[in-house]
């Protein structure tokens, strides 16, 4: 499903005039109104739209933040406080944005789930999936030194135990390390250098979702069958359909966000960070913000030397190998069917990949001690297998479930088998695209 052809017909002279000479306009209309969509998108398919409403917020609150927030160590903290007392509407946005970060990653979360779960990565979207991972991997550098700005024990603790974790590289190790904190510790240097990246990265997000978009327009959407668009009857045009879902998914979502800005503000974040940042007073547990836990379960996971790389090693590359088993993820994946609606063991193991995941978490949050590290182990070793060893083997000996000729016939078999409406054939509308 490429754009076709466009449809765009200005009304107007000055539309006319416009659309000569840049027809942005065009652009929007045949990307946004007239583009067809798959007419069985879930709300799954949602979380896209989430996301870029979710970015523009967070720069909007940053950057009037950072109207107010001053990059001193002696100053960082106290500017923060004066945020949240004194400077008008400043708890909500300073709410908005620490609470905007915690909901960013939620709906990237659930939306690389969508994506492993209808196997969205595979052909021919791998470039489309890699530009999210980049994606990603850019919120969470941003997530980590947004972290370090207010200055309190935990930001302090966390960038130090992190920026630790590089010394570990061989030969360049306590290069990078200095060259991140600007010194041999965090201080002032780290915390400016720290400030000017985390006003520059959510930029290059920004680029990085046209680029994302571009692509996406290219292929088209995937959808639950994972079958490609064969015919018009299988779209509807984006505006009105997607637009209108999209809009109702956001309102849910940010009801949600708003009960935990005006209700729970500081549930997601750390009680040691409303304590100055004290390099002579080590907290009793470090742990990062939430949206690590499962990577920081994975980096303490490996308590033991491999041959001779050690232990401390060992852990920086199981974390960093983590991330990168997304990045290769289109090619490990041997199966010709991509929906696991299709893939009755591959779903078992997805959902099971999904736990795994989430008990990670969990893990992460615990000191690395007793009964933990055994288990942060095992579920380590499953998030490897499951891309290693699960996903190239299941493609080879699965036997995928009857697939739909096209979606519309999907589509109309569920109505069938449903509460007996008519089928929906006739009522669903072709696209204009
Ligand atoms: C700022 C972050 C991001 C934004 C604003 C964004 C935006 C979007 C939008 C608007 C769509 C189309 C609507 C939808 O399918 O929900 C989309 C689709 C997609 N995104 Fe993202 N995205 C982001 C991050 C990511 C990440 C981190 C990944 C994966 C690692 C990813 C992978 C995909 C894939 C594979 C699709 C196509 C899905 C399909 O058609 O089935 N995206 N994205």
């Amino acid at each position: 499903m490429s754009e076709g052809h466009s449809t765009y017909s200005p009304k107007t002279g000055l539309g006319r005039w416009f659309d000569a000479r840049m027809p942005l306009p065009r652009l929007v209309y045949d990307s946004f109104v007239a583009y067809p969509v798959p007419r069985n998108l879930n709300y799954m398919w949602t979380f896209g739209g989430i996301l870029s409403i979710m970015l523009v917020s967070q720069i909007i609150t940053g950057i009037v933040l950072a109207m107010h927030y001053v990059s001193d160590t002696s100053l960082a903290f106290g500017s923060v406080e004066k945020i949240m007392r004194d400077v008008n509407s400043g708890w909500l946005l300073r709410y908005m944005h620490s609470n905007g970060a915690s909901f960013f990653f939620i709906a990237v979360y659930l939306h690389i789930f969508r994506g492993l779960y209808y196997g969205s990565y595979k052909a021919p979207r791998e470039l489309l999936w890699v530009l999210g991972c980049i994606i990603y991997l850019l919120m969470m550098a941003t997530g980590f030194m947004g972290y370090v700005l207010p200055w309190g024990q935990m930001s302090f603790w966390g960038a130090t135990v992190i920026t630790g974790f590089f010394t570990a590289i061989p030969l360049v190790g306590d290069w990078i390390q200095q060259l991140l904190l600007g010194g041999f510790a965090v201080d002032n240097p780290t915390l400016n250098r720290f400030f000017a990246l985390h006003y520059l990265l959510p930029f290059m997000i920004a680029g990085v979702v046209v680029l994302h978009v571009w692509a996406l327009h290219v292929t088209g959407q995937n959808n639950p069958t994972g079958i490609e668009v064969k015919s018009k009857t299988d779209t509807v045009a984006f505006t009105p359909y997607a637009t209108i879902k999209d809009a109702f998914a956001m309102v849910v979502f940010l009801l949600v966000f708003a009960y935990f800005i005006f209700y729970m503000p500081n549930y997601l974040g750390h009680p040691d960070n409303y304590t100055v940042a004290d390099p002579l007073k080590t907290p009793a547990h470090i742990v990062p913000e939430w949206y690590f836990l499962p990577f920081y379960a994975i980096l303490r996971a490996v308590t033991f030397n491999i041959g001779p790389i050690d232990s401390k090693l060992g852990g920086v590359l199981a974390m960093f190998g983590a991330i990168a088993m997304l990045f290769i993820l289109p090619w490990l994946d041997t199966s010709k069917v991509r929906s696991a609606v299709y893939r009755p063991w591959y779903k078992l193991f997805f959902w099971l990949f999904a736990a795994n995941a989430i008990f990670l978490g969990w893990l992460g949050s615990k000191p690395a001690e007793g009964w933990y590290i055994p288990a942060m182990q095992i579920s380590t070793l499953f998030y490897f297998a499951f891309f290693l060893v699960v996903l190239p083997v299941l493609g080879l000996i699965e036997t995928p479930r009857r697939l739909p000729n096209s979606i519309t016939e999907a589509v109309l078999e569920k109505n069938k088998a449903g509460s007996g409406h008519p089928a929906g054939a006739a009522a669903a509308p072709e696209t204009k695209g």
